[in-house]
């Protein structure tokens, strides 16, 4: 993993704080009636008024300024002209970069009054990046961050997906190491003090297989749960320090 000098952690933390405003400006258009796109629209505007760019947009030929992955749709949703209904959940993910470094967040917002399960599954999920946040210490590795997140997901009676997780994060939007939401205590990648990685577990129902959609003239996947069940995610952007973990993507 890359590690940062201290002026690259101000230059991160500036990118971070600008994708959880926009995440947190975007958030509070979702109702019943706007479409996909409007938000899309929103949190694009947004970022270019902070002075940042959506890293997305053309992203491997991704389309968007920002992903939105409403209810069976596990991640990379892209905005299109789908109404949100009363009752359905929504991820909502902003990558912003700002001066050559990229700060990447996601939550879930509910559209109205969700059901008791959509709310419980959000709430898992929300746990689970915190569970994950918590295990990273200076010297450990990501098997800790998996490990922790596995763990308490089943004890839930949930399934953490394997296929996709977060990632080492800086100059690059996507850079080692990968950081799964499964693994063994002391196993996997080492951290390093002054690296910076995400932390954003997906969160399904059920264990049936997820699929793999293409997006148009891109090759960045949509994954969608196979059954139709939902799913849920979190994301942070976190600093490992020799204290621990520092969240960046706090507005
Ligand atoms: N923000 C996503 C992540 O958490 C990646 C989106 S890539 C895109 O890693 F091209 F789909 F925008
Ligand atoms: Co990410
Ligand atoms: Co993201």
């Amino acid at each position: 993993m890359t590690t940062k000098t201290a002026e690259e952690i101000r230059i991160m933390e500036r990118a971070c704080k600008m994708a959880a405003q926009a995440l947190a400006h975007t958030g509070k258009f979702v109702k019943a009636g706007i479409t996909t796109n409007e938000l899309d629209q929103i949190a694009n505007d947004f970022i270019l008024s902070l002075g940042g760019k959506s890293a997305c947009i053309g992203y491997h030929g991704y389309p968007k300024a920002i992903c939105t992955s409403v209810n069976e749709v596990i991640c990379h949703g892209v905005p299109n002209e789908r109404i949100l209904q009363e009752g359905d959940i929504i991820n909502i993910d902003v990558t912003v970069i700002k001066d050559g470094f990229h700060g990447d967040t996601s939550s879930m917002f509910k559209v109205g009054k969700v059901s008791d399960k959509a709310q419980l599954l959000c709430d898992v999920a929300f746990e689970a990046m915190h569970k994950g946040i918590q295990a990273i210490t200076p010297n450990g590795t990501v098997g800790d961050i998996g490990f922790a997140i596995e763990k308490f997901v089943r004890n839930k009676g949930y399934y953490a997906v394997k296929e996709i997780g977060g990632h080492g994060i800086g100059r690059i939007f996507h850079e080692e190491p990968f950081v799964p939401s499964f693994g063994k205590k002391g196993k996997g990648a080492q951290l390093k003090v002054g690296g910076t990685i995400t932390v954003e577990p997906m969160v399904n129902e059920t264990n049936a297989p997820i699929d793999e959609l293409e997006i148009p003239n891109s090759e960045i996947g949509l994954y969608e749960t196979s059954d139709g069940t939902w799913s849920a995610q979190y994301e942070h952007t976190v600093l490992i320090t020799s204290e621990g973990p520092r969240i960046l993507t706090l507005p």
